[in-house]
């Protein structure tokens, strides 16, 4: 997964449906065979909202699932960007510039995988799962959400990992507390080979100190401010063991123990 990273392209792209799939998040599903055949787990589009010509930025999104050249994106509404986003309607045509960044790795020799999801961090794991079923890699996926009704992606992490765990702040699903208690738990439970995570970053920041006291690989998906996605503006950069980064290019998945924390202030919010 994700050894050579193919050239992105622009590629126009129709919406085939756009629809809420769970309390304050939708799922676009646009017409994108270009980017569908190319794109792996964790990598993101640039997605160009054109209806609303005011949208000269383009915004960046994981890619959830791609298949039968349509891509899906699971997205949040938090302002002008996203709210034009959930008014698009079947046929209008947008454009992306995709795929972007370094998706997740899978190390040599992997058996077992620990997938850890908070709130939006779902978006990049649908892929994700879906490959490493794929190559018969047992999952568990570790999953948190403010409440029952904001856990995304639930059939299809039921139906691809071995174990699905959940956690809500308000206790309507699984444990009540927060999704860093099941990857504790986790980790000391059945050794994973490697740990993936997604969500909020003091979240992912957490989860990559369990990794690191447990001595496991663990990969984080950094979320940035991003301008131009492409290498060029600088307005992503995550400092790392190894000097500043951009999350558009190098990443925006890293290897957890190359981050330093708090060094860019990470992103506020996060997913
Ligand atoms: C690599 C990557 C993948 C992403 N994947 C997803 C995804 O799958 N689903 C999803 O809902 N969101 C995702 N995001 C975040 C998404 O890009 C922003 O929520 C979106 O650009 C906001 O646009 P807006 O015009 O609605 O908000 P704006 O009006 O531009 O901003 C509203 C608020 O959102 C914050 N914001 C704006 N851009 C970002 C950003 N890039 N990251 C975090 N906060 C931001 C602002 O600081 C502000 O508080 C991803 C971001 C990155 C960098
Ligand atoms: S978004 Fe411009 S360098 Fe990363």
């Amino acid at each position: 997964m994700c050894t050579e990273v193919p050239t992105p392209a622009i590629e126009p792209v129709v919406v085939v449906s756009n629809e809420r799939v769970a309390e304050g998040v939708s799922r676009i599903v646009l017409d994108a065979p270009r980017t569908a055949g190319a794109v792996e787990p964790g990598q993101f589009v640039h997605l160009r909202i054109s209806r609303h010509a005011d949208f000269i930025l383009r915004r960046p999104f994981s890619v959830h699932r791609a298949r039968d050249g349509r891509i899906e994106i699971l997205y949040q509404v938090v302002g002008l960007g996203t709210r034009a986003l959930e008014d698009a309607v079947r046929d209008d045509v947008m454009d992306v510039i995709g795929p972007l960044g370094h998706g997740w790795r899978v190390p040599d020799g992997t058996k077992r995988a620990l997938v850890v999801a908070g709130g939006l961090g779902a978006a990049p794991m649908g892929m994700l799962v879906e490959r490493l079923a794929e190559r018969g890699i047992e999952v568990t996926l570790a999953q948190g959400a403010p409440s029952a009704g904001r856990l995304l992606a639930r059939e299809l992490f039921d139906n691809l990992c071995s174990r699905a765990i959940v956690a809500t702040d308000d206790g309507s699903a699984g444990l009540c507390g927060f999704v860093t208690v099941l990857s504790a738990e986790q980790l000391g439970r059945d050794r994973p080979d490697v740990v993936y995570v997604c969500g909020p970053e003091p979240m992912q920041r957490i989860v990559a100190d369990q990794c690191a006291g447990a001595g496991v690989p663990c990969q984080v998906s950094l979320e940035r401010l991003m301008g131009c996605g492409i290498g060029a503006c600088l307005s992503c950069v995550v400092t790392t063991r190894n000097g500043l980064k951009r999350a558009c290019v190098d990443g925006p998945v890293f290897d957890a123990a190359d981050v330093v924390w708090d060094a860019d202030g990470g992103q506020e919010g996060g997913r």
